[in-house]
């Protein structure tokens, strides 16, 4: 399929989505929205693919919702059409996906990282909530998510004065997993998902689910849910091959993958 915004391709068992509006800094419109959706349909829909990493440039990630696409709208219409709220089905990717960051990652371009199930970050990236400067809050997620990153006091600080964290504060303060030299980047994350697409589908799966239910529930029922998921494996071939593999001390030769 041709894309307008993002160049996909597949490396390995790794759909890999590259942000390409160098004009707009990648600046997400609509179109954005709608080509992010099909690209990951398609590789939702490909078996072989086991694991996503979506990248921008090395200037930007994303500098945000684009702002001039956004100038003109009125609240009646942004109200009825419930502007932005086809996000939701972009951060409810099934299949792991991994951002791997570098230069500006700002608005609704940390909010995108922020739905992703882990951020790898260059050296160079800049991340923040500058919508507060535009007169508006942050629209996709950055009061919740990053204030259930980074705790309170460190999100109110980027959210009300919409200033910029460099990737060491993202690094110490819980937003980003790892930090690496920005010749290092795509190679890393590329690395992290193919192992990943390497494991059996339904423990990876399962287990960004846990992860996820973590956010949502009580420590009691996350416990339940995680416990229930966890017995479930034990249907599958591949935790029989899983334990097998590792008693008789050879690789395991997973089936769901
Ligand atoms: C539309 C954008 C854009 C954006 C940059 N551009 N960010 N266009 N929407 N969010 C465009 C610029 O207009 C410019 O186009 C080109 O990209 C290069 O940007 P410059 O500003 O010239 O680059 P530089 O001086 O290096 O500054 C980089 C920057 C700055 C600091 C990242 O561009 C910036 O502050 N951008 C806006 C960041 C922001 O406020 N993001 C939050 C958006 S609101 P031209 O044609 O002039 O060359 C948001 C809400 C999300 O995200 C939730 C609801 C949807």
């Amino acid at each position: 399929m041709a894309y307008e915004t993002l160049i996909v391709e597949t490396r390995g068992n790794v759909g890999l989505v590259t942000l390409n509006r160098p004009q707009a800094l990648n600046a997400l419109n609509s179109t954005v929205l709608k080509e992010l959706k099909e690209a990951y349909a398609a590789f939702h829909a490909d078996e072989a693919v086991g694991a996503i990493v979506l990248t921008g440039s090395e200037r930007a990630f994303a500098a945000g919702a684009d702002i001039k696409e956004m100038q003109p709208l009125q609240f009646a219409d942004i109200y009825k059409s419930d502007f932005i709220s086809g996000w939701d089905e972009v951060a409810k990717a099934r299949k792991p996906v991994i951002a791997a960051v570098s230069g500006f990652a700002l608005g609704g371009g940390c909010e995108l990282a922020m739905m992703c199930d882990f951020i790898i970050a260059s050296e160079t990236a800049k991340f923040g909530q500058p919508e507060i400067t535009l007169g508006v809050i942050p629209g996709m997620g950055g009061s919740q998510r990053l204030t259930r990153a980074v705790g309170k006091a460190k999100a109110m600080d980027l959210i009300l004065t919409g200033r910029m964290m460099d990737a060491a504060e993202a690094e110490r303060s819980g937003l980003v997993s790892r930090v690496v030299a920005p010749d290092r980047l795509l190679d890393e994350a590329l690395a992290a998902a193919e192992k990943i697409a390497s494991l059996s589908r339904p423990s990876v799966m399962m287990a960004k689910e846990a992860v996820n239910r973590a956010f949502e529930t009580t420590l009691e029922e996350g416990l339940r849910f995680e416990r229930r998921l966890f017995h479930s494996l034990f249907a599958t071939d591949d935790q029989k091959e899983g334990m097998a593999a590792f008693v008789e001390k050879r690789k395991p030769a997973f089936t769901h993958r």
